[in-house]
């Protein structure tokens, strides 16, 4: 694109971090302030002491034995992590029992289910399906709001570009449009279902530095809002009344007290109007990072940024009243924060509807609906791939299986990390659900190869003997649930332990060999990528995944997961991701380009991808010869299943602006729609991207979109090769 900056087109202008708003910024969302509702607000915050105001600004942990006159006297506003419903309604009492009765908010990490636990966010993400996902969440509210919750913490939105961050898991992998999709598709869903959402953490958190948690992060403010803050906005535009601030430091601040990121951003520019947590006692951790000198200045410092609720700690409790009576903290900044937190317990009705009946909850639960929409979710989450001559679905041939991997019969192993109230006894692990689909026409053998930590070999013999009589093998291989979660960080990211020694130990038996894996991260599973038959990526699939796993091995369902995160060969790789920006010398087989001398530069598997068990061909791309600013971008496709089996597709929409002021990334997903064929079906399939999302963020703050050429890839992976120009007009 040839233009000078005056050509530049300002669709949007947005802030620099911690910049006063520019006046030609277009109006985001409207407040939904309703005065009948800030009267009342009004009303309540004339009547409260200065401790009581305190209290609601803080958010207690729950544990069992705890004390419920903590609620009764007003020195907490609400509590986290509570499941059982007799319990929940003991405090909620004691609230309305308070000097003014103001109603607790109830929160717990319903991250993938409460009782019903659905796939891992990141097995969610892979379903490319925000519709199922809006589903399972609503279900997931259901659940939470019959025991008395009201409030999730959840979606993480945070995107991670670093599979050595157990945390990605929680999320929606690397992409800003698909993790903008799934946090509005979660945040409606759990809206639906009854209780409202914390889009977490704010901001920046997956790009921890080497991938190790809590770590701090750099990211250029051009990429903080081209990338990581797109995920929290849709959130916000969605609905989400509650963000959690993240525990990083950003470029040098940490988060619980970024006032650009909290003030700035999320509250004066896109005019969020619910109120900001911090995540579990970091506040506090402001004196680690260095940003506070002791309990006050933390204290102030938080809220000054724009902080409006305590996670979990004491500083808000020892030293904010003190802050406030000697003028360090404005009063209005202290009541604002009240008010935010008011305001949001009247929108979910605290004061107005009644509490639950916790008699009634158990009757919620669980119910076949929620276990067949876990189902669902879990069979679309799972992403083959690999299928070498067919392997799978499983044929009616094979008379005789041996399941190998002590994963195989772990029901929590399938249920995954953030299990709320998930029961084990609820889930049918893959080996149970292999066998009750087997029925007697099929034998399995189930020999586990090693114990679940799998150090020793030990079991090798019986596994490899099992596969020797076997027709086929199912290995069932990955992290155990506990892997993949807060505080795991790993530098090594091949199967655990012995398991690959197990893998290779039974593939030498010639036997056809499935490898399932259950992770929350993508693995550098390269031996098995060029070993093994068929791979099928299952997640953490939930309490209804091992039946899942079964329908899609014996073909009653067909995978249709695609990879929500680039799978490396090595961890060297890392951080490796589909939307780099170019480079000057791209690899070749130049010494002397962008490239590696002791591994390929390409990923193992590539974001997007996923195979079916028929196969998908497109014709006839069409695109605009050009667009203007305004204007929507329609792009549409023939999609055939060329193969003998009903499938569904994700179909992708690349886009890669060719020249601009700053150079831009070589792919970027803009727009995906995944849809179910019949064989030999064709369907017509027509993409919609609004020209104002062609945009990228300048140095400054800035949003531009700028005129020129662009090129469009469409296919089913982000290595689409199917490809047209189009030309964006000057305005
Ligand atoms: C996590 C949050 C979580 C909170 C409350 C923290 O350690 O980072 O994601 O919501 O604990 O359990």
């Amino acid at each position: 694109m040839r233009r000078g900056l005056a050509a530049v087109l300002s669709l949007l202008t947005g802030l620099a971090l911690a910049a006063p708003a520019p006046a030609s910024e277009p109006a985001p969302r409207p407040f939904a302030r309703d005065p009948g509702v800030e009267a009342r607000i009004d009303a309540l915050l004339a009547r409260m002491t200065l401790a009581e105001k305190v209290g609601q600004l803080r958010q207690g942990g729950y544990a069992v034995g705890f004390d419920v006159e903590q609620a009764r006297s007003g020195i907490i506003g609400s509590i986290t992590n509570p499941v059982d419903p007799y319990e929940i309604a003991k405090i909620q009492k004691a609230a309305r029992e308070s000097r003014l009765g103001i109603p607790i908010l109830i929160a717990n990490n319903v991250i993938h289910g409460f009782r019903t636990l659905f796939p891992v966010p990141l097995g969610l993400a892979a379903t490319f399906d925000p519709d199922l996902v809006e589903t399972a969440s609503e279900w997931a509210g259901r659940e939470s709001a019959a025991v008395g919750l009201h409030w999730t913490l959840a979606p993480m939105v945070d995107l991670s570009r670093d599979p050595r961050w157990g945390r990605v898991v929680e999320g929606p992998g690397e992409d800003p449009h698909l993790a903008g999709r799934m946090a509005a598709a979660q945040v409606r869903g759990f809206l639906k279902g009854g209780i409202m959402a914390s889009l977490k953490h704010y901001a920046g958190y997956g790009a921890a530095e080497a991938g190790r948690d809590y770590n701090s992060t750099e990211i250029a403010p051009n990429t903080l809002r081209d990338l990581y803050l797109p995920p929290f906005r849709a959130g916000v535009e969605a609905g989400a009344l509650s963000v959690m601030s993240a525990f990083n430091a950003l470029n040098g601040t940490p988060a619980t007290a970024h006032k650009g990121l909290i003030d700035g951003i999320l509250k004066t520019e896109w005019r969020f109007d619910g109120f900001v947590i911090s995540d579990w006692d970091s506040v506090w951790e402001l004196i680690n990072h260095g940003h506070a000198a002791d309990f006050p200045d933390a204290a102030r410092k938080a809220i000054l940024a724009g902080l409006d609720v305590e996670m979990a700690g004491d500083m808000f409790k020892t030293s904010l009243a003190a802050e406030v009576e000697a003028g360090r903290v404005p009063l209005a900044r202290l009541d604002e924060a009240v008010r935010r937190v008011l305001r949001v317990k009247v929108r979910m009705g605290l004061f107005d509807r009644p509490d639950p009946d916790p008699a009634a909850a158990a009757a919620k639960l669980f119910t076949p609906e929620a276990q067949a929409t876990a189902r669902a979710a879990a069979v679309g989450s799972m992403v083959l791939l690999k299928n070498r001559w067919d392997v799978l679905p499983i044929a009616p041939t094979v008379r005789r299986i041996a399941v190998v991997g002590s994963l195989a019969d772990s029901p929590a192993d399938h249920m995954g990390s953030w299990g709320a109230d998930g029961r084990q006894d609820d889930a049918v692990p893959t080996l149970g659900a292999l066998r009750a689909r087997a029925g007697s026409a099929v034998e399995i053998t189930y020999a586990p190869g090693c114990k679940p930590d799998c150090r020793t070999d030990e079991g090798f013999a019986e596994a490899v003997e099992a596969a020797r009589r076997a027709d086929l093998v199912v290995a069932v291989l990955g992290e155990p649930w506990w892997l993949t979660a807060e505080g795991t960080s790993r530098t090594r990211l091949g199967l655990p332990n012995r398991q690959q020694a197990l893998l290779e130990a039974v593939a030498a038996t010639g036997k056809p060999v499935v490898l399932v894996v259950l992770a929350g991260r993508p693995m550098a599973i390269t031996w098995a990528a060029e070993h093994v038959d068929a791979i099928l990526y299952a997640f953490s699939p939930g309490t209804m995944g091992g039946p899942a796993i079964a329908d899609v091995l014996f073909g009653d369902a067909a995978p249709s997961g695609k990879l929500p995160m680039t799978m490396p060969r090595a961890v060297g790789q890392i951080p490796l991701y589909y939307n780099h920006l170019p480079t000057g010398r791209p690899p070749t087989g130049d010494h002397y380009s962008s490239k590696y001398i002791d591994e390929e530069v390409t990923p193992l598997y590539p974001f997007g991808f996923g195979l079916s068990y028929t196969t998908f061909a497109y014709a006839d791309l069409k695109v605009p010869a050009t667009v203007r600013p305004g204007d929507t971008l329609q792009v549409s496709v023939d999609v055939t299943n060329t193969g003998r089996r009903a499938g569904s597709e994700v179909v992708q929409l690349y886009v890669r602006d060719l020249v601009g002021t700053k150079s831009r990334p070589v792919k970027e997903l803009k727009a995906f729609r995944k849809i179910a064929l019949a064989s030999g079906e064709t369907r017509r399939v027509r993409l919609d991207v609004p020209v104002a999302d062609l945009g990228f963020h300048l140095d400054d703050g800035r949003y531009v979109v700028e005129p020129g050429r662009f090129r469009i890839f469409v296919g089913g992976s982000s290595t689409a090769t199917m490809s047209a120009d189009f030309d964006l007009a000057a305005p």
